[in-house]
């Protein structure tokens, strides 16, 4: 098989962007776009399609199991991770691009610390010891296998970070899953400040337009964390008034 990598690159933040069209043979039928790069990069006096050397393709990778999330880019226009992207099902030109949520560093990287960032602003984790709701098990395990990859925050349309101008509360998907868990998990008198910063950095800010709902490499069901922790954060509260 052989396909053609449509790759949007730049040397570093500041650099102009440019488009290179490197072509890449295999033999695997299982080979995935992560393994391309790999042999790509592995490729000594390496051309592009017009005969131009080929600078190093700069990309992130870690487990290779779809694991850390932190091969995600833009694959064909839609967030997805480089390790579980089968060139079999991407035709014969392979878009690679940046995600554009984030800062761009270098090529295929980007800055992602605003979902660290987020995460220890929004104080998702225990003050003390505290005994988890044992009925909130499947909740919490659903939760758990987040990779904070970002792939949710590329497709929200409500999710606008800082260095695009935004200057909104709102996380978005990504600090859900484990501000979810916890609210889920914990009793009440507990989880009264973190109910309030999911009704504020989340809950106000969330259009409910489910374009997240089916985009997660993780296959979370975000649509059911969404709302089992609307009900306990927002809805609960609201009714006991
Ligand atoms: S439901 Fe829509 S607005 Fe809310 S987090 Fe998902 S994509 Fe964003
Ligand atoms: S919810 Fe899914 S898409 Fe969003 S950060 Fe977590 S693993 Fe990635
Ligand atoms: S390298 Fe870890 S998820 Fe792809």
């Amino acid at each position: 098989m052989t396909v053609r990598f449509d790759i949007l690159r730049r040397e570093k933040a500041e650099s102009m962007p440019y488009r290179q069209v490197i072509e890449y043979t295999t033999d695997d039928p299982n080979a995935t776009v992560a393994t391309a790069l790999t042999a790509l990069n592995e490729t000594v006096g390496l051309t592009d399609v017009e005969g131009r050397p080929v600078e190093r393709i700069m990309w992130e990778c870690s487990c290779l199991q779809k694991k850390c999330g932190a091969c995600a880019m833009r694959i064909n226009g839609l967030p997805r991770l480089a390790c579980d992207t089968k060139l079999k099902d991407c035709g014969p030109t392979i878009q690679l691009e940046p995600l554009k949520k984030f800062p761009p560093v270098a090529d295929l990287i980007v800055n992602r610390d605003v979902l660290h960032d987020n995460l220890k602003a929004l104080k998702v984790w225990l003050e003390d010891e505290a005994e988890p709701d044992e009925r909130a098990t499947d909740i919490a395990y659903e939760a758990s296998r987040c990779l904070q990859c970002g792939c949710c925050l590329e497709v929200c349309p409500n999710f606008l970070p800082d260095f695009l101008g935004g200057k909104g509360q709102f996380a978005g998907t990504a600090a859900m899953p484990p501000l979810a868990r916890l609210i889920a998990e914990l009793p009440r008198e507990k989880k009264r400040e973190l109910e309030k910063t999911y009704r504020k950095r989340f809950y106000e800010g969330c259009g409910k337009s489910l374009a997240c709902r089916n985009i997660c490499p993780a296959g979370i069901d975000i649509e059911r964390l969404l709302v089992n922790s609307n009900a306990m954060a927002v809805w609960k509260r609201l009714l006991k008034k």
